[in-house]
């Protein structure tokens, strides 16, 4: 197994122009095959709210469903760098707040870094958790807990005073001591821009080239149907072999083909004991 990678592997492959591929995964298998496939970094999302738990968004994820779905695949993946998402109101309350609940994805989920959204409206959150020890990934660009606020999930970042907006953040949260940056749904020149600016690895998810990517695992496996956003590539179509396995075996089982031979238990003891059993019980 390769050694597991830290922040000072993560700094070095952005001097060394070294790219990071990281998804998102929610349980014990994914984590386990993206371990398996070499992922450098695997983030436990509030997506899990729509991706997993069939919400309409990531506002009702609790701090309870992160730290489950973070045990989950830290179990799935013991040498892979976990970054634990901090679910809505878990951060946006107070500092002291934002601090408890940071360490409590660390103490109880063992995640190597926590990722909340925001710039520089949460630069004391920040500040806080990373004055606490912990490693914080900031989360700019289209941030989708306050996607009300952005009338949707749309693109940031298109014109130059959401530009502007979006490079005060990534500047308000490396100065806040977060250790990474993610950039969500913004164009590549101004994410290509803030890679350059920033001493912190910068990665992206919809925004184009910078230190790394990262990709929702329900979309790269074509998992989850109810949207796929434009910077999706869809890797695999899960969906449908998932479907097509459960009508075969539908078919099977309603033409008795399934179970077969090879699928039963059979007895130890001679037949006409049993026989004797059964009758004893027919009685
Ligand atoms: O929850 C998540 O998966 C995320 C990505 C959209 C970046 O925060």
């Amino acid at each position: 197994m390769a050694k597991k990678k830290n922040i000072l592997d993560f700094r070095k492959m952005k001097k060394q122009g070294e790219q990071v591929a990281w998804v998102t995964a929610y349980d014990f298998p994914t984590a386990s095959f993206a371990e398996q496939a070499g992922m450098d970094m695997l983030l436990v999302g509030d997506s899990l709210g729509m991706v997993v738990l069939g919400y309409q968004s990531t506002v009702p994820v609790t701090m309870e469903d992160c730290l489950r779905h973070c045990q989950a695949v830290r179990r799935g993946a013991p040498g892979t760098f976990v970054v634990g998402d901090m679910p809505f109101l878990s951060y946006q309350i107070s500092d002291e707040d934002a601090v408890r609940n940071a360490g409590r994805f660390v103490k109880e989920a063992e995640v190597d870094c926590i990722k909340l959204e925001g710039g520089v409206r949460v630069a004391t959150r920040i500040k806080a958790i990373a004055d606490a020890g912990i490693l914080v990934m900031g989360h700019i660009g289209l941030t989708p807990q306050s996607s009300g606020q952005l009338g949707g999930h749309k693109a940031q970042g298109r014109d130059t005073a959401s530009a502007r907006a979006v490079i005060e953040d990534a500047l308000a949260v490396q100065a806040a001591g977060a250790a990474l940056l993610l950039v969500e749904a913004v164009p590549p020149e101004v994410t290509a821009f803030i890679a350059k600016l920033l001493m912190i690895p910068v990665y992206s998810i919809g925004a184009g080239p910078c230190d790394g990517q990262l990709l929702i695992s329900a979309d790269l496996l074509g998992k989850f149907e109810a949207f796929t956003p434009k910077f999706v590539k869809k890797y695999a179509n899960v969906a449908e072999v998932e479907t097509d396995a459960f009508k075969a075996y539908i078919a099977d089982v309603r033409a008795g083909r399934f179970p077969g031979e090879e699928h039963v238990y059979r007895v130890i003891d001679p037949l006409e004991e049993f026989e004797k059993l059964f009758r004893e019980f027919a009685k």
